[in-house]
Protein backbone atom coordinates (compact mmCIF):
# COMPACT_ATOMS: atom_id res chain seq x y z
CA UNK A 1 0.00 0.00 0.00
CA UNK A 2 1.27 3.41 -1.18
CA UNK A 3 1.69 5.94 2.37
CA UNK A 4 2.20 9.61 1.55
CA UNK A 5 5.08 10.82 3.96
CA UNK A 6 3.66 13.88 5.52
CA UNK A 7 4.20 17.04 3.35
CA UNK A 8 4.72 20.89 4.36
CA UNK A 9 4.52 24.10 2.28
CA UNK A 10 6.98 26.04 3.98
CA UNK A 11 9.87 24.73 2.39
CA UNK A 12 8.67 24.17 -1.51
CA UNK A 13 11.74 22.76 -2.84
CA UNK A 14 12.11 20.45 -0.16
CA UNK A 15 7.90 19.35 -0.57
CA UNK A 16 9.17 18.55 -4.28
CA UNK A 17 12.11 16.85 -3.16
CA UNK A 18 9.69 14.76 -0.90
CA UNK A 19 7.12 14.55 -4.14
CA UNK A 20 9.58 13.35 -6.37
CA UNK A 21 10.91 10.46 -4.16
CA UNK A 22 7.36 9.46 -3.74
CA UNK A 23 6.96 9.55 -7.52
CA UNK A 24 9.71 7.60 -8.06
CA UNK A 25 8.46 4.86 -5.63
CA UNK A 26 5.20 5.39 -8.01
CA UNK A 27 6.56 4.64 -10.89
CA UNK A 28 9.19 2.19 -9.85
CA UNK A 29 8.68 -1.43 -11.68
CA UNK A 30 6.16 0.19 -13.86
CA UNK A 31 5.97 1.44 -17.17
CA UNK A 32 2.20 1.78 -18.65
CA UNK A 33 1.52 5.12 -19.49
CA UNK A 34 -2.10 5.47 -17.94
CA UNK A 35 -1.17 3.74 -14.84
CA UNK A 36 1.49 6.23 -14.17
CA UNK A 37 -0.12 9.32 -15.30
CA UNK A 38 -3.60 8.34 -13.00
CA UNK A 39 -0.94 8.11 -9.78
CA UNK A 40 1.09 11.11 -10.54
CA UNK A 41 -2.66 12.84 -10.73
CA UNK A 42 -3.96 11.83 -7.11
CA UNK A 43 -0.20 11.90 -5.55
CA UNK A 44 -0.41 15.82 -7.13
CA UNK A 45 -3.74 16.35 -5.36
CA UNK A 46 -3.66 14.59 -2.26
CA UNK A 47 -0.50 16.33 -1.55
CA UNK A 48 -0.78 20.04 -2.62
CA UNK A 49 -2.63 22.38 -0.97
CA UNK A 50 -5.37 24.94 -2.66
CA UNK A 51 -4.84 23.04 -6.04
CA UNK A 52 -8.47 22.11 -7.88
CA UNK A 53 -7.06 20.33 -10.95
CA UNK A 54 -4.15 17.85 -11.33
CA UNK A 55 -4.08 15.76 -14.55
CA UNK A 56 -2.52 14.96 -17.91
CA UNK A 57 -3.39 15.91 -21.56
CA UNK A 58 -1.75 13.90 -24.21
CA UNK A 59 -0.99 14.79 -27.85
CA UNK A 60 -2.79 12.77 -30.28
CA UNK A 61 -3.41 12.40 -33.77
CA UNK A 62 -3.96 15.47 -35.44
CA UNK A 63 -1.76 17.55 -33.33
CA UNK A 64 -4.41 17.91 -30.79
CA UNK A 65 -4.55 17.53 -27.16
CA UNK A 66 -6.64 14.64 -25.56
CA UNK A 67 -8.06 14.80 -21.99
CA UNK A 68 -6.16 12.32 -20.12
CA UNK A 69 -5.55 10.97 -16.57
CA UNK A 70 -6.52 13.73 -13.57
CA UNK A 71 -8.62 14.16 -10.40
CA UNK A 72 -10.90 17.14 -10.05
CA UNK A 73 -13.92 18.45 -11.87
CA UNK A 74 -14.73 16.72 -15.17
CA UNK A 75 -12.82 18.85 -17.87
CA UNK A 76 -12.58 20.15 -22.03
CA UNK A 77 -11.73 16.59 -23.91
CA UNK A 78 -9.97 18.27 -27.11
CA UNK A 79 -7.91 21.23 -27.05
CA UNK A 80 -6.21 22.15 -30.24
CA UNK A 81 -2.44 23.30 -30.49
CA UNK A 82 -1.95 26.44 -29.53
CA UNK A 83 -5.43 27.14 -27.64
CA UNK A 84 -5.84 28.27 -24.24
CA UNK A 85 -3.21 27.45 -21.40
CA UNK A 86 -2.50 24.05 -22.18
CA UNK A 87 -2.36 24.69 -26.24
CA UNK A 88 0.02 27.37 -26.00
CA UNK A 89 2.61 24.87 -23.30
CA UNK A 90 2.41 22.39 -26.40
CA UNK A 91 2.90 25.08 -29.87
CA UNK A 92 5.80 26.79 -27.65
CA UNK A 93 7.58 23.74 -25.57
CA UNK A 94 7.65 26.12 -22.58
CA UNK A 95 6.17 26.00 -19.32
CA UNK A 96 2.98 28.38 -18.95
CA UNK A 97 3.20 29.87 -15.07
CA UNK A 98 -0.15 32.04 -15.48
CA UNK A 99 -0.81 34.17 -12.36
CA UNK A 100 -4.49 35.36 -13.26
CA UNK A 101 -5.99 33.08 -16.23
CA UNK A 102 -8.79 35.65 -16.98
CA UNK A 103 -5.74 37.93 -18.19
CA UNK A 104 -4.62 35.08 -20.12
CA UNK A 105 -5.80 35.67 -23.89
CA UNK A 106 -7.87 31.94 -24.99
CA UNK A 107 -7.95 30.73 -21.83
CA UNK A 108 -10.38 27.86 -21.40
CA UNK A 109 -11.97 27.69 -18.67
CA UNK A 110 -13.06 24.23 -17.13
CA UNK A 111 -13.65 24.65 -13.36
CA UNK A 112 -15.20 28.10 -13.37
CA UNK A 113 -13.26 27.90 -9.42
CA UNK A 114 -9.77 27.83 -11.47
CA UNK A 115 -7.92 31.40 -10.86
CA UNK A 116 -4.31 30.55 -11.65
CA UNK A 117 -2.63 27.31 -13.38
CA UNK A 118 0.64 25.82 -14.17
CA UNK A 119 1.57 23.73 -17.27
CA UNK A 120 4.17 21.55 -17.63
CA UNK A 121 5.06 20.42 -21.33
CA UNK A 122 6.36 16.87 -21.68
CA UNK A 123 9.31 17.25 -23.85
CA UNK A 124 10.95 13.77 -25.22
CA UNK A 125 13.48 13.89 -27.56
CA UNK A 126 12.55 17.13 -28.82
CA UNK A 127 9.36 16.36 -29.27
CA UNK A 128 6.07 17.37 -27.08
CA UNK A 129 3.95 14.76 -26.12
CA UNK A 130 1.35 15.97 -23.58
CA UNK A 131 1.11 18.22 -20.40
CA UNK A 132 0.92 18.32 -16.63
CA UNK A 133 -1.60 20.56 -16.06
CA UNK A 134 -2.40 22.08 -12.22
CA UNK A 135 -5.24 24.87 -11.43
CA UNK A 136 -5.87 26.50 -8.36
CA UNK A 137 -8.89 28.29 -7.03
CA UNK A 138 -6.51 31.31 -5.83
CA UNK A 139 -4.65 33.47 -7.56
CA UNK A 140 -1.17 33.26 -8.02
CA UNK A 141 -0.82 29.90 -6.39
CA UNK A 142 2.12 28.73 -8.64
CA UNK A 143 5.36 30.03 -8.57
CA UNK A 144 9.26 29.11 -9.90
CA UNK A 145 9.39 26.44 -7.30
CA UNK A 146 6.31 25.25 -8.38
CA UNK A 147 7.66 25.62 -11.99
CA UNK A 148 11.09 23.71 -10.83
CA UNK A 149 9.06 21.40 -8.89
CA UNK A 150 6.19 19.81 -11.75
CA UNK A 151 9.09 20.00 -14.30
CA UNK A 152 11.14 17.87 -12.39
CA UNK A 153 8.07 15.57 -12.21
CA UNK A 154 7.41 15.70 -15.67
CA UNK A 155 11.27 14.76 -16.23
CA UNK A 156 10.70 11.57 -13.85
CA UNK A 157 7.15 10.63 -15.39
CA UNK A 158 8.65 10.87 -19.64
CA UNK A 159 11.63 8.54 -18.50
CA UNK A 160 9.62 6.34 -16.25
CA UNK A 161 7.00 6.15 -18.85
CA UNK A 162 6.36 3.43 -22.28
CA UNK A 163 5.54 5.57 -25.04
CA UNK A 164 3.19 4.56 -27.93
N1 LIG B 1 -7.40 25.93 -18.50
C1 LIG B 1 -6.83 25.03 -19.49
C2 LIG B 1 -7.80 23.95 -19.87
C3 LIG B 1 -7.66 22.70 -19.10
S1 LIG B 1 -8.35 22.77 -17.60
O1 LIG B 1 -7.76 23.85 -16.80
C4 LIG B 1 -8.30 21.35 -16.81
C5 LIG B 1 -6.39 25.82 -20.69
O2 LIG B 1 -6.65 27.02 -20.81
O3 LIG B 1 -5.76 25.22 -21.56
Amino acid sequence: MFQAAPLTMTDKPSLYRDLAGMARGLLDGERDLVANAANLSALLFTSLPDVNWAGFYFVREGDELVLGPFQGRPACVRIARGRGVCGTAVATARTQLVPDVYAFPGHIACDAASRSELVVPLVRDGRVLGVIDLDSPSPARFDADDQAGIEALAALFISGCDWP
